[in-house]
C-alpha cells in the first residue's frame, strides 16, 4: 500500500531499563494508521574496524542491521546523551551502516529521519540530538525539524520502564506522524 510506512528504530543504549529504548517502545504504541516499527538492537555489533571490513566484509550482525535500515522506509533513533554527545554504541553502529556496501549500498542515503532522546537531566539530550543531525549531513539523511522530543527530568515522566507523562506521550505521537507523513510526502515527489 502506498501510504505504508515501516520505521526501522534504533536505541543507543543497550540497557534493559533504558529510558530511551522505552521511548522507542512509546513510539511503537503511538504510531498513526499504516505505520510499522521495528526496534533493533546494538548489543551485537562489534567496535568498528576497517582491518575487519577489508579483510573479511561486514560482520553478520553488521549486515542484519545494514539489511534492516535498507528495507525501511525511515530511521527513528533515540538518543541517549554521554558527555555532551551521542553514545558510543550508537556512534559505532552509524559508523559500520554508514560505509558503503560491496556494490556502493549506503544504507541511510536519503532516508527520512526522526530523532528523540531522553535523560533524567534538564537538558534532554538537546546536545546529542544537535550532534545527530550534524551527522545526518554527512550520511545524507533527511530529519524532521518540529515537533523535536528531549524528554527531560525522566525521572518523573516514566513509571516501571514505561513512558507515562501524557504531554509527552503526546509529543512523541506527533513526531511519529510528522515523520511518516514526511516519509510519504518525500515518496511522492520521488514518483513525481
Ligand atoms: C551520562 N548521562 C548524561 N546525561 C545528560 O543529560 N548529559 C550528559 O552529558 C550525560 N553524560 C553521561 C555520560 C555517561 C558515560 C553516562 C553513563 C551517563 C546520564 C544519562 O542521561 C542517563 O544515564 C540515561 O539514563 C542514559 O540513557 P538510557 O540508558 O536510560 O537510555
Amino acid at each position: 500500500m502506498a501510504d505504508t510506512v515501516h520505521i526501522v528504530g534504533i536505541s543507543g543504549s543497550l540497557r534493559q531499563q533504558s529510558l530511551n529504548t522505552a521511548l522507542l517502545h512509546a513510539a511503537s504504541e503511538l504510531l498513526p494508521d499504516g505505520a510499522t516499527l521495528e526496534i533493533v538492537h546494538l548489543g551485537e555489533i562489534p567496535p568498528y574496524d576497517q582491518d575487519l571490513l577489508d579483510a573479511q566484509g561486514f560482520p553478520a550482525p553488521v549486515q542484519r542491521l545494514r539489511a534492516t535500515v535498507a528495507a525501511a522506509d525511515a530511521v527513528l533513533i533515540a538518543t541517549p546523551e554521554y558527555n555532551y554527545s551521542i553514545s558510543g554504541v550508537l556512534k559505532n553502529a552509524i559508523d559500520w551502516v554508514s560505509r558503503p556496501g560491496p556494490n556502493k549500498e549506503l544504507p541511510f542515503d536519503e532516508k527520512p529521519l526522526g530523532i528523540m532522546g531522553a535523560s533524567p537531566g534538564l537538558y534532554g539530550t538537546v546536545r546529542a540530538q544537535m550532534q545527530l543531525r550534524q551527522m545526518a549531513v554527512y550520511l545524507n539523511m533527511f530529519p524532521i525539524n518540529k515537533p523535536e522530543v528531549m524528554v527531560t527530568q525522566a525521572a518523573q515522566k516514566y513509571s516501571a520502564g514505561r513512558l507515562t507523562d501524557e504531554a509527552t506521550r503526546d509529543f512523541v505521537r506527533q513526531h511519529v506522524a510528522a515523520l511518516v507523513a514526511w516519509t510519504i510526502r518525500l515518496r511522492q515527489k520521488e514518483n513525481r
